[in-house]
């Protein structure tokens, strides 16, 4: 693991980290890990259970489709079989799987970035919160984007706006039982090749080009004019789960350099 270690900010706490086999996830759960937590890293990459190994003594590995209400239901349970409960959870599954103007998307692939990014948050927070009930409390930071507003992905777009506001409104709803509801909204990261590629059909050339130009559209948006690094995003995700932001609820956190999405 790379990136400075601050303190055992999770010593006692139990943390479920989704699509923890690479990227973002992976970072947020090694460190989690590296700082106390008890961790559960889910994924449906069998992979995982490397990273989970990775992590230590204190970590295990769940698989699951978390585009499905089972799924997220049976990786809760297992977080509190496993570790006795769950303090935090956080959902990071997501990510835009083609790049293309919106007159370009047939329907099935509409609906199927709806479920890879929508879906997996909606359903987790809603099997997580008997497990925080029993703990009296607890957080939830969701794993947003500053593509709420950019081109070439319009129904990822929605979808993280959809992300924006399951943050907002639970937070309001929750804050009177202890639960925390926080999101930190991601910019262009730049990440090693991906084992498992967000598009399982591969891209075309046009979306490749397609690409190219959202890469210009997030630099040049950006006042900072770069990607940022998986350490970069997994930092805030973590202060944001920490008890540092014990007075933060319903905030979603832009970090982006500089673009506010
Ligand atoms: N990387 C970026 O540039 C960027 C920018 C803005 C926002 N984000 C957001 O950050 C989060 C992580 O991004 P990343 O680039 O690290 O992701 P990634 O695509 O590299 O990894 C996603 C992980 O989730 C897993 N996964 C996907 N669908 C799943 C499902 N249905 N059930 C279980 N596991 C599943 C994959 O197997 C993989 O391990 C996403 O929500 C993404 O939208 C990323």
């Amino acid at each position: 693991m790379s990136g400075p270690v601050f303190a055992a900010r999770f010593a006692g706490k139990v943390l479920v980290v989704t699509g923890a086999a690479q990227g973002i996830g992976r970072a947020v759960a090694l460190r989690a890990a590296a700082e106390g937590g008890k961790v559960l890293l889910v994924d449906r990459a069998d992979f995982v259970a490397e990273v989970a190994a990775e992590a230590g003594d204190n970590a295990a590995a769940f698989n699951a489709d978390l585009e499905s209400w089972d799924g997220c239901d049976a990786a809760m349970r297992h977080a509190a079989q496993t570790f006795g409960g769950i303090d935090i959870l956080i959902n990071n599954v997501g990510g835009a799987i083609r790049m293309r103007p919106y007159a370009e998307f047939e329907p099935d692939q509409i609906d199927a970035e709806i479920r890879r990014s929508l879906m997996p948050t909606l359903y987790c927070c809603r099997a997580v919160l008997p497990h925080l009930a029993t703990r009296g409390g607890g957080t939830i930071v969701n794993v947003s984007s500053n593509a709420t507003r950019g081109i070439h992905r319009v129904p990822y777009s929605a979808a993280k706006g959809g992300i924006n506001a399951i943050t907002q409104s639970l937070a309001m709803e929750l804050a009177s039982q202890n639960i925390r509801v926080v999101a930190t909204a991601p910019g262009g990261t730049e990440a090693p090749p991906r084992r498992i590629p967000r598009n399982a059909e591969g891209d075309s050339e046009a979306e490749k080009a397609w690409m190219s130009q959202v890469v210009d559209q997030v630099k040049q948006s950006a006042p900072m004019h770069r990607y940022g690094t998986i350490e970069e995003q997994a930092a805030p995700i973590l202060f944001l789960a920490s008890d540092e932001a014990s007075y933060i609820t319903g905030s979603i956190l832009p970090v982006a350099g500089g673009d506010t999405g």
